[in-house]
């Protein structure tokens, strides 16, 4: 919660900025990084002392300069938060037709975060204690099938994670993962849809969680967890049903 060097990708716009502000609030320096120069300098003009990059966490080259520049400039960094990510409707019916959408989202939601902590994974393991934060969802437990991609990043995300984090056992490193349910964002159109949870409200149960739970492994607020633990629960089918009927019936 303190005392962190923190870079969150994604920084600039919705949960990652609500993020970014929570932490710089506490005191930690933050690091913002994502493609749009505007929305970057607009929150780090917000949050003296945040600092930002700006990158294409797709281009993988452009990924590796990026990692080691950071982790050049800022010693200290000890976090790293892989919250950068896209989300599109597709209709798998009109395929095979232009695949450069599908395999753009499987490239900044998986191929980047697992570059990125491939990159920073040797400058995260020489510091006293350390921490990676991968953002997943709610859908990568309850696919939506009107975004079949990015359902099917979000469960391999999560599935990396676990795999992270036992392998990083016996290190001083904390791997955790964040499991957000609908948020109000621009991620897909869904900022002023009143069936999304309010960002702020969001942002303010994770850090509770966090603050309160610190032995917690996944970050789950009360909503998400109908879509998390479905199968658990044994109420998978109504589950899946009810989020794709809804969806289907209402899209936004
Ligand atoms: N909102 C929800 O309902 C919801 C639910 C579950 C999970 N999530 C996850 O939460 C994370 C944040 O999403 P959000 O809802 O806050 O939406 P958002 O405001 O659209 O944030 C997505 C961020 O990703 C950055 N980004 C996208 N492509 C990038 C690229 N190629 N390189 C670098 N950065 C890139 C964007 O910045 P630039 O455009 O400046 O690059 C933007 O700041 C995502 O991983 C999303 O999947 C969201």
């Amino acid at each position: 919660m303190q005392g962190n060097t923190i870079l969150v990708t994604g920084g600039g716009s919705g949960i990652g900025r609500g993020l970014a502000e929570a932490f710089h609030a506490l005191g930690n320096q933050v690091i913002i990084a994502s493609r749009r120069e505007k929305v970057l300098s607009e929150t780090t003009r917000a949050n003296p002392g945040m600092i930002s990059y700006v990158v294409d966490l797709q281009d993988a080259a452009a990924l590796r300069d990026f990692a080691a520049k950071v982790a050049s400039d800022h010693p200290a960094l000890n976090v790293l938060i892989n919250n950068s990510g896209i989300m599109r409707a597709e209709n798998l019916k009109a395929q095979p037709g232009d695949l450069d959408e599908m395999e753009s989202i499987v490239t900044t939601n998986l191929l980047a975060p697992l570059r990125l902590t491939a990159a920073l994974l040797p400058h995260l393991k020489k510091q006293p204690h350390s921490a990676i934060m991968n953002v997943s969802s709610g859908l990568a437990f309850v696919p939506l099938a009107l975004t079949p991609t990015y359902c099917a990043t979000k469960a391999a995300l999560h599935s990396y994670t676990q795999s992270l984090r036992y392998q990083m056992q016996g290190l001083s490193m904390e791997i955790l993962e964040l499991i957000p349910p609908y948020v109000a964002t621009d991620l897909m159109n869904g900022a002023d849809d009143p069936r999304a949870m309010p960002l702020k409200a969001f942002i303010a149960e994770v850090m509770s969680i966090l603050k309160t739970q610190p032995d917690a492994k996944e970050i789950c607020v009360e909503s998400v967890k109908r879509l998390r633990f479905a199968a658990e629960s044994g109420s998978y089918e109504a589950v899946f049903r009810g989020l794709n009927d809804a969806m289907t019936k209402h899209p936004h």
